[in-house]
């Protein structure tokens, strides 16, 4: 009856079907029926946290933290709620989210819309926390101090939530992506892990990177990164790209593409990373995973967790049970008797 529902939302414009999706989510959630226990292959953990499931709700989808009990209890092994900033703002003008069905994939310039780093702390402080809730934090548009804005959010956020990942990457944010500059970067990283230091909020830190690198960036982020301290890296944001293989009408509008389009390119920087950093720290796997297949190729490029958002706006919440049920069938199949013993199996 749910994935009804998803079809339906799928004939309104895409951003009423959001609000509309987190609305009824926030009023019926506690109707539904606790999704039955996972597979114990798929039990793990990773940067110090303990998960039921590799399989995770990327950011952008509760913007606000409003809803991550409920998805949770869809089945979801960990959330990611933001990209929050300090101070709420509108985002871009609409419109600014595109489906393009043809191509199983989507195109966003949001641009951060938000309601700030109180309402999301009010949120997230009524939670359940029933499992492993991320923060993803981002500095506002018009801030003329954005390594101070993410200190900010940090430490108002950090107390409510389990990890927080670093945005760097969102495309719809002038010179946001400036940030994984080497200089800049490590600035930004002193700046976060001096903020958890002083505030004793042991909480781990992520880095969320974008797709459209070269090798030299990926060095001087991978070399950031760990002399930084910080515990992990999401690999990856949307990308600017346009491969050439995209039929929708919409493919020419400005922003990031998410969903299919982008498994391929995000996989390859997945790896790549992974090469860099070895298993010195945790990678979180994200870009077009719509199936169990995509997600355990995510995990043999050196994925400890995946994330996805895409496929989950097409497909509906049945979604996630299925990567779930795939993903299990793949590692009994090739003799994994748990997803950590995968991690990276194609780099060995
Ligand atoms: C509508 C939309 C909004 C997004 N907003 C954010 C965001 O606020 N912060 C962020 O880090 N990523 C955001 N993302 C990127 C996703 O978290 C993810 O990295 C990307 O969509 C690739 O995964 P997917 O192909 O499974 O969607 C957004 C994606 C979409 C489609």
């Amino acid at each position: 009856m749910i994935d009804a529902a998803a079809r339906l939302l799928a004939l309104l414009p895409p951003e009423t079907a959001h609000r509309l999706t987190i609305r009824t989510t926030k009023a019926f959630s506690r109707l539904l029926p606790a999704p039955p226990p996972d597979d114990p292959k798929l039990a793990t953990t990773a940067f110090g946290l303990s998960l039921p499931n590799p399989i995770g709700l990327a950011a952008g989808f509760d913007k606000d933290a409003e809803v991550p009990d409920a998805m949770l209890g869809l089945g979801f092994g960990f959330v990611e709620c933001g990209t929050i900033t300090p101070r709420p703002q509108p985002g871009n003008p609409r419109p600014r989210l595109f489906r393009l069905r043809e191509d199983r994939a989507v195109i966003n310039r949001m641009g951060f819309n938000n309601a700030g780093a109180e309402s999301a702390a009010r949120n997230l402080s009524r939670c359940r926390h029933r499992g492993v809730v991320g923060v993803n934090i981002g500095a506002n548009k018009d801030s003329a101090d954005r390594i101070g804005d993410y200190a900010h959010a940090f430490r108002r956020l950090a107390p409510f939530c389990d990890y927080v990942a670093i945005n760097v990457s969102s495309p719809n944010t002038p010179g946001l992506r400036g940030l994984q500059d080497r200089d800049a970067l490590s600035h930004l990283l002193e700046a976060l892990t001096a903020a958890r230091a002083k505030c004793g909020q042991i909480r781990p830190l992520l880095l969320k990177i974008a797709p459209d690198l070269d090798a030299a960036a990926m060095d001087d982020i991978a070399d950031a990164a760990l002399a930084s301290g910080i515990e992990g890296l999401i690999v990856a944001n949307t990308t600017i790209e346009r491969p050439a293989s995209l039929r929708s009408p919409h493919a020419g509008e400005a922003g990031g593409l998410s969903g299919a389009p982008l498994f391929a390119r995000s996989t390859e920087v997945l790896k790549e990373m992974r090469k860099r950093v070895g298993a010195r720290l945790a990678l979180v796997g994200v870009g077009g995973i719509s199936s169990g297949a995509d997600a355990y190729a995510k995990i043999r490029a050196g994925a400890s967790l995946v994330q996805l958002y895409t496929a989950l706006a097409y497909q509906g919440p049945g979604l996630i049970r299925r990567i779930k049920r795939e993903l299990a069938q793949h590692l009994a199949r090739d003799g994994f008797a748990r997803v950590a013993d995968a991690v990276g199996a194609d780099l060995l």
